[in-house]
């Protein structure tokens, strides 16, 4: 039976792509993805491919459905982890997963690239994602996180939460000026960067908008 697999692809170098992930993607018939993400499977392709961008998600998502639906095998490339901010939840709010077949492949998130990268254990971090998501209870939700001494791994919005503004908005929710944060940027990539200020630093500066944010106790 045909099958929709969704497949986390790593958070940007090839090193982080699974087997599992090119197993998959080989044997599609269609593999639909952010050019970013179809870069990675360079010459693995064989069937049909289709990019995905910001204006194009709904209209890719339903050809894909409708392409395993006509019995073809499909690949649908994700950023990262597929259910941590990723098209597996695009697929689960719009339902498109009750009529086919769904193998879901984990990735490496950004979020544990940036946990690595820094050397730090996440048993008790509390995760954060903004990402197309901006919701004022899950501000407050992170300002109360923040201001109990809780270290917060974040992704910010890039349009709309950014780096310098959740950390305005913390301090405006009265957390202190001096807490920790690091600003991991690129991560796995070539141009990876990593930035550590305290609060009042980076909401007075503007960051590279693939990143993650780790807020520390002090
Ligand atoms: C749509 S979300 C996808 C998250 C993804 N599913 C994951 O598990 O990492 C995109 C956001 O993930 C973060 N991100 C993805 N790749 C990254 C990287 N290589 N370095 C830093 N942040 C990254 C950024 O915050 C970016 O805006």
């Amino acid at each position: 039976m045909a099958k929709l697999h969704i497949v986390g692809v790593g958070p940007g170098s090839p090193e982080y792509v699974s087997p599992a992930a090119h197993k998959a993607v080989q044997k599609a018939q269609l593999v639909v993805g952010a050019e970013r993400n179809l870069k990675l499977f360079r010459g693995e392709i064989k069937g049909e491919s289709l990019t995905l961008t910001a204006k194009n998600v709904e209209e890719g998502l339903k050809y894909a459905v409708g392409t395993v639906k006509k019995g073809k095998n499909v690949a649908l490339l994700s950023t990262g982890d597929p259910g941590f901010s990723g098209l597996l939840g695009s697929m689960l709010r719009r339902q498109l997963t009750k009529d086919v077949e769904v193998n879901v492949i984990p990735g490496v998130s950004s979020i544990q690239a940036c946990a690595a990268k820094l050397c730090m254990s996440w048993d008790n971090a509390v995760l954060f994602t903004f990402h197309n998501d901006p919701r004022v209870e899950k501000k407050r939700d992170l300002a109360k996180a923040v201001k109990e001494g809780k270290t917060v791994l974040a992704l910010p919005d890039p349009n709309t939460f950014t780096p310098d503004e959740i950390a305005a908005f913390l301090l405006k929710e009265g957390a202190d000026k001096k807490t920790n944060v690091v600003v991991c940027i690129n991560l796995t990539l070539p141009n990876e960067k990593i930035i550590e200020a305290s609060l009042e630093e980076v909401s007075e500066q503007k960051f590279h908008p693939l990143c993650v944010m780790v807020i520390k106790s002090n």
